[in-house]
């Protein structure tokens, strides 16, 4: 359930009408509805009241700090992958306690700076991660909090891209090293390994490839403890998929339902590392038709929005729901490809898409944006990139305005012999 809704065929966020705010803003612009937000982050953490545990926002999904902002007030952690979102996550005053450090390639640098904010523990990915973790450690005369990323080798059945549970993944150790390493870190002085970690992919629409693998680090968790480790945490990851098109979704209190109990007697503090869940539906990308072009083969829809401002299309052809943000009474169905202006044959945020015949200056809204939209953003083909608006009922709130072309060149030098 989410708060862009059609009333009378206009769409409206929360009380605002979408067409009154891009008249105000300009298009493109990402849309956000606050009390989505907080509704999906209260669901996601009442369907595990049971059970202890802590619901870690994954900043890459979106990392905009009005947004952990207002996360961090309804008592969310973060799941971070480098220093500029652990940055963003302090900035936005999330609870240090609350935050993890995950990803495979973390520097000296990045591990000291955590170390100094007190996280709650990092997520290591290899075994010469977990020297450089103790050696820095070491050095702060400290000892670091840490889980071992585990590979549990379950297909979680999503595009290939976002699968990181399997064999052949880059992430995390393979289970059956797994005790030895544990083994290793338990040795080290500048280590104090407390959890066991898994993140086997994303936009996972069943709860059978989380139920094989927590099982899996559920054992592995016991079996740490019966060494003498004090295991506390067992940090399930993310991936819980939504809808986008007509995908079938479980609610959150379904997989809460399934995986409770295979952890009920491990006597750990549940951690959750919950990114497109919470924010997915909660955003919109709206953007204004240009031209209406009929090519050779197909007709095409020309936008002001581009894959650089959602690359999910050109990437992992996914597929969002694109509607017109007012609908015509009677308006034909058309098929078309909706493109934007940039110079790649893969720039389209839709292929062969049914829609409502459209017409220059007509504005489109483009579904379930709030995750992996603005935060994969780029410059590419030298535009800006474009605001970000938050809806509070009848309140909208500039939470990123759009970059003009001087901040286009900022931080460039032209060498003075030039
Ligand atoms: N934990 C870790 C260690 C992760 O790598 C990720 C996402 C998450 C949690 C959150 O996953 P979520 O609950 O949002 O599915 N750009 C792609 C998704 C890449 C996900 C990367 N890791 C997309 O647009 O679909």
């Amino acid at each position: 359930m989410n708060d862009f809704v059609y009333r009378d065929g206009v769409l409206f966020c929360e009380e605002l009408r979408v067409q009154d705010i891009a008249e105000k803003v300009g298009t493109p612009f990402y849309l956000y509805s606050r009390n989505t937000l907080v509704r999906h982050f209260q669901v996601v953490d009442q369907a595990f009241s049971e059970t202890p545990h802590i619901v870690c926002f994954s900043v890459k999904a979106n990392s905009n700090v009005a947004i952990l902002r207002l996360l961090a007030n309804e008592g969310a952690g973060a799941d971070v992958v480098s220093a500029g979102e652990l940055f963003r996550a302090l900035k936005a005053g999330i609870d240090p306690k609350k935050i993890v450090f995950a990803g495979l390639g973390k520097t000296a640098g990045e591990i000291e700076y955590a170390l100094r904010q007190g996280i709650l523990m990092f997520n290591v990915e290899s075994s010469q991660e977990l020297m450089l973790i103790n050696h820095v450690a070491q050095n702060l005369d400290t000892q670091a909090p840490i889980a071992l990323r585990v590979n549990p080798d379950v297909d979680p059945k999503t595009h290939p891209y976002i699968a990181t549970g399997l064999k052949q993944s880059k992430f995390g150790l393979p289970m059956k090293e797994a005790m030895a390493e544990y083994e290793v870190a338990q040795k080290l002085p500048g280590l104090n390994p407390v959890g066991v970690h898994q993140h086997i992919g994303s936009q996972i629409l069943e709860s059978g490839p989380f139920e094989d693998s927590v099982q899996k680090i559920s054992n592995l968790a016991k079996s740490l403890k019966l060494l003498g480790m004090d295991i506390r945490y067992i940090n399930i990851g993310g991936g819980f998929g939504i809808q986008y098109t007509d995908e079938k979704a479980p609610a959150p209190d379904h997989y809460a339902l399934a995986l409770a109990p295979l952890l009920a007697d491990s006597d750990c503090t549940i951690v959750m590392e919950v990114g497109r869940m919470i924010s997915g539906n909660a955003g919109i990308l709206v953007t204004k038709v240009l031209y209406n072009k009929q090519g050779e083969e197909k007709r095409f829809v020309v936008v002001d929005a581009a894959m650089n401002d959602l690359i999910r299309p050109s990437l992992y052809k996914a597929v969002h729901q694109i509607s017109p943000v007012v609908r015509e009474d009677g308006a034909g169905e058309v098929k078309v490809d909706v493109v934007g202006p940039v110079c790649e044959s893969a720039d389209f945020l839709a292929q062969d898409y049914g829609m409502p015949e459209v017409k220059p200056g007509d504005l489109l809204a483009v579904f379930t944006a709030g995750a992996y939209g603005f935060s994969m953003s780029s410059n590419y083909n030298s535009r800006p990139r474009v605001p970000e608006i938050l809806v509070s009922g009848r309140k909208a709130y500039v939470i990123r305005y759009r970059e003009t072309l001087e901040d286009l060149v900022r931080g460039e030098a032209i060498p003075q012999d030039l």
